[in-house]
């Protein structure tokens, strides 16, 4: 499974980075706003120097047209660039027509098994289930992503499955276990991976017995 950082913040893309373990980012609106008064092209094209896989850049407009427009203007920023547009029929016309133009795209804000099943029939090259919102809702994420698996293995479809609003590391391991393509994180979550209390304790106590051996 790839691991992508749900972040638009540079400090944090730069230190994941260096662990040699990240495969690509998603951002959003959201995302892009926590960082304050940010040229928005200039942001991402940093973000794609630090990152070689794929970076997705969401689009504002909410018709086909503009969606395009600017899904071809994010396209020219970096060659990684992949267009995120919302599962909306405005953006389910824009799959198709960014496609046409070779530019890569994730369909966003999938909550059910019919509308990623929709973004695939139209081309979408990553569909993002929202897990963490589905339960916080009363729903199952996880039941989604097993869903979503196994329709687009059926079909044998290419598109692939990027997990996204992820809360905790239990996730992480169940969709890896579900078969999921990507799972995208928060920061505080990808730091949750590598700790485990008995690590830090095992290491200490290492330290310490190699501390009093005899000199
Ligand atoms: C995915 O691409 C989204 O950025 C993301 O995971 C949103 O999740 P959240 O706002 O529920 O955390």
């Amino acid at each position: 499974m790839k691991f992508f950082l749900d972040s638009a913040n540079l400090k944090e893309v730069e230190v994941l980075a260096s662990w040699g373990v990240l495969d690509g980012i998603t951002t959003n609106p959201s995302l892009l706003s926590k960082e304050g008064k940010i040229d928005p092209e200039k942001h991402l094209k940093a973000i794609c120097k630090l990152v070689k896989g794929p970076v997705s850049m969401e689009v504002f407009s909410t018709e086909a047209a503009g969606m395009v427009a600017e899904g071809k203007r994010y396209a020219q920023w970096a060659k990684n660039v992949v267009v995120k547009v919302p599962m909306t029929p405005e953006g389910l016309k824009a799959v198709g027509l960014l496609r046409k133009a070779g530019i890569r795209v994730n369909v966003t804000l999938i909550f059910s098994a019919n509308q990623a099943l929709l973004a695939a029939k139209a081309g979408a090259n990553f569909v993002s289930p929202f897990i963490g919102r589905l339960d916080e809702n009363g729903e199952d994420g996880m039941t989604l992503v097993e869903e979503i698996r196994a329709i687009f293995d059926n079909y044998a479809f290419g598109t692939e499955i990027l997990v996204a609003s992820v809360r905790h590391p239990r996730q992480v391991t169940e969709v890896a276990m579900l078969g999921a393509d990507i799972c995208t994180m928060p920061f505080a979550v990808f730091e949750k991976l590598i700790h485990h209390p008995m690590t830090d304790l095992g290491l200490e106590k290492f330290l310490a017995d190699w501390n009093k051996r005899k000199k």
